[in-house]
């Protein structure tokens, strides 16, 4: 069974994790986890880095960062994972959703004014499988509004977007450069693992500081044990550092790693009748964090039986996101009662991800490639 994803972790990785046992810094203190930080900060053009336990805590810490009061809304795609939604319930927030572009699969980008009301207090753009949301018009909106951007680029390590806005000098700018906080996740599939982690990017010197209290149980700085705020532990570990640290050190390679499996299979299906590939706007470089395709309309099958298919033959799959506004946990809760969003809906039954890890060869590609030929034919 070809994986859908496997990690590519090395010797350096293994130099580094061995210093932290050696010299018996695993816990939340010792050198990596500084160096992570900024180092990936530093890569991302952000000023301060605030690593934390996962991806889902770093949502919801920014959306925490924020102050937001119960019932404060945050606008989001319905296509996405659940803790986009739930980092803004565990902050007392309402999650309101938009439907997903046909072609990027990102949130709608012309959608989010309508839903735009006296209690929006931020946005929550996700690139979606590594493909950069449309920035600049979301940017205008957020500042002609006020509101908030929270960025989450966990799927998008080292992908870019073309800005030009406000008549400034065109720039390739990095995903996770947006937010006003902009978080990432290091799970295991992600192009940077520390097996369980994530990360909060900001400019703003006092969100670090709230964010990185937060973060750590809300100790006073000078008065130890005496808390004025409720806190989580959301720390990071200094070995799960020294793993990040190891591969922020070769992203140029893991984006490029993974923008030619991308193409490779764009290349090799591009032929093939009933598919929908990823697309690759102008003014983006995916990395295809996670290759996606999608049924067209005419496949006499859909997402579930394409992704037996393939199983038969020895390829494993993962099925795209089944939207918030269809979950049925947000439904008892009296949220997106009767709403539909038709792109989202089409795409999570007709879609679905091929194996897409550092560590798949161009074999192991090109016997992807031949299986779904097969289970299409
Ligand atoms: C878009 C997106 N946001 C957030 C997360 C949450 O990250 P984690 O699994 O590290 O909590 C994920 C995880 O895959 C994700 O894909």
């Amino acid at each position: 069974m070809i994986p859908v994803n496997e990690p590519a972790l090395g010797e350096r990785e293994l130099a580094y994790v061995s210093e932290c046992v050696r010299t018996g810094w695993v816990s939340s203190a010792g050198r990596f986890i500084s160096e992570f930080e900024e180092r990936w900060a530093a890569s991302c053009g952000r000023r301060h880095g605030i690593a934390v336990s996962n991806g889902t805590a770093a949502l919801q810490l920014a959306v925490a960062c924020l102050g937001p009061v119960p019932g404060d809304e945050v606008i989001l795609p319905t296509f996405t994972i659940i803790s986009c939604a739930l980092a803004v319930m565990y902050n007392g927030g309402v999650p309101v959703v938009v439907d997903s572009d046909p072609h990027t699969w990102c949130l709608d980008v012309d959608q989010v004014q309508k839903k735009i009301t006296r209690r929006t207090r931020a946005i929550m753009p996700v690139h979606i499988y590594g493909h950069p949301v449309d920035m600049d018009p979301l940017m205008d909106l957020a500042d002609r509004y006020g509101l908030a951007i929270i960025e989450d680029a966990a799927e998008a390590h080292g992908a870019e977007y073309h800005s030009s806005r406000n008549g400034s000098e065109s720039e390739w700018r990095r995903c996770g450069s947006f937010g006003t906080l902009s978080c990432f996740s290091f799970y295991a599939n992600k192009l940077i693992t520390t097996g369980e982690g994530g990360m909060v990017l900001t400019d703003d010197p006092q969100l670090a500081e709230r964010a990185r209290s937060l973060r750590n149980l809300c100790f006073r700085p000078d008065r130890r044990f005496y808390h004025e705020e409720l806190g989580h532990n959301f720390r990071l570990t200094n070995m799960q550092a020294a793993l990040g640290l190891s591969q922020v050190e070769r992203i140029e390679r893991i984006v490029a790693q993974k923008r030619w499996m991308g193409q490779e299979y764009s290349q090799r299906l591009s032929d093939i009748t009933f598919l929908e590939l990823p697309v690759e706007q102008p003014w983006a470089r995916s990395v295809y964090w996670m290759y996606g395709v999608v049924l067209s309309d005419e496949a006499p099958i859909d997402a579930t039986m394409f992704g037996q298919r393939l199983r038969d033959h020895g390829v494993d799959t993962r099925p795209f996101f089944l939207g918030m506004h269809e979950q049925p946990v947000f439904h008892r809760r009296g949220l997106f009662l009767g709403e539909r969003y038709p792109v989202a809906e089409r795409i999570a039954r007709r879609g679905l991800y091929l194996p897409s890890g550092l560590a798949l060869t161009e074999d192991q590609l090109e016997r992807v490639c031949d299986a779904v030929r097969e289970a299409l034919s």
